[in-house]
């Protein structure tokens, strides 16, 4: 596990890009507090989510060709993408530390 950031540094509804152990890994908030971890890249294209995604409920969409993802699971929910992301296991402790497990 890696340690991401403090769960005050991304407030709902947003997202960041974090590095884990030199991969570029997207962070996720949801409005209702959730974390999730997915590859940074969207599988389209060469698209950052962390950076450029817009969170709707637990998908994130992607601005350059609208393709959404489900964060849970990592699955394209829509064309054009048609390959799922890696998602990560989140924890945030007792402290508020988010951490991410690159496995
Ligand atoms: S790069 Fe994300 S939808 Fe095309």
């Amino acid at each position: 596990m890696i340690r991401a950031c403090s769960r005050d540094a991304l407030k709902p509804g947003t997202s960041m890009t974090v590095d884990v152990g030199g991969n570029s890994v997207a962070l996720f908030r949801t409005e209702a507090g959730e974390f999730f971890a997915t590859q940074d890249s969207c599988t389209h294209e060469q698209w950052s989510l962390g950076s450029e995604g817009e969170l709707e409920g637990d998908e994130v969409v992607c601005p350059l060709h609208m393709a959404r993802f489900d964060l849970r699971t990592g699955k394209a929910l829509c064309f054009p993408a048609t390959v799922a992301m890696t998602t990560y296991p989140v924890h945030v402790n007792d402290n508020g530390d988010v951490f991410i497990s690159p496995e």
